[in-house]
């Protein structure tokens, strides 16, 4: 017969100190997503958002961001319209700027709803499904998709080409292997304007675009 309580106490599989503190961590970092979720939901735009890699979130440098959205401002003359199409990163940048231009997030991370009637929820599945009212509406998009796959580019080039104006700029970031198709769909060129970001990727990246960016936005 098993005696007292602290026999079975005594029986209880102890956690290495290396486990426990690892357990420890990973519910300090659940807390302070749901802590910036919970201040999401409350309409306050948090300082940052973490990258989601099951979204395939890859964040653009400050530097990268930042000169990419100051040759959007230039780009577009003082009041013009800008889609952020799965760049959240430069969505942000460009909000911070001083300027009279109307800016647009489709977005698939609702986090990013607290932009509110800036956001557009936006799922590169459905590319057709975006407000009306958006028909040829940009002067310049930007777009990111998040998988290197020729149907992402395929149908995130379908939204782009519905949104855009005739005489749109067009500033495509992925990977190099995209690149023949992404010149196929949208008649964009490589460029050498690098793009960096904010943790090393592994995969070759690229900026491409349907003018002469390198004119004006350097490494
Ligand atoms: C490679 S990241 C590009 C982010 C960009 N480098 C930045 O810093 O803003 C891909 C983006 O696509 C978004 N995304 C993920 N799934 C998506 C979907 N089904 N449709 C559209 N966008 C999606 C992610 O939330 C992420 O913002």
């Amino acid at each position: 017969m098993s005696g007292s309580g602290s026999d079975s106490d005594d029986d209880a599989p102890a956690l290495s100190a290396a486990t426990l503190g690892a357990l420890l961590e990973f519910f300090k970092e659940q807390e302070e997503r749901n802590d910036k979720l919970r201040q999401i939901e409350e309409g306050e735009i948090p300082d940052n958002f973490d990258e989601d890699w099951n979204l395939s979130q890859f964040w653009y440098s400050e530097e990268t961001a930042s000169a990419l959205a100051r040759e959007c401002v230039r780009a577009v003359g003082p009041d013009g319209t800008v889609a952020c199409i799965s760049s959240p990163t430069l969505y942000r940048c460009l909000k911070d700027m001083d300027h009279n231009l109307t800016l647009k997030v489709f977005e698939y991370d609702t986090r990013f709803a607290v932009y509110k009637e800036d956001f557009v929820l936006y799922d590169f599945k459905s590319p057709l499904s975006v407000p009306k009212d958006m028909r040829e509406n940009f002067d310049i998009i930007i777009a990111d998709p998040p998988y290197l796959a020729e149907d992402c580019l395929t149908k995130t080039a379908l939204t782009i080409k519905y949104i855009m104006k005739s005489d749109a700029k067009i500033i495509l970031c992925t990977g190099s292997i995209m690149e023949e198709l992404a010149d196929r769909l949208l008649s964009v060129k490589r460029c050498q304007f690098e793009i960096k970001h904010a943790n090393r990727l592994s995969n070759p990246f690229l900026c491409y675009a349907n003018y002469d960016l390198d004119e004006y936005c350097k490494s």
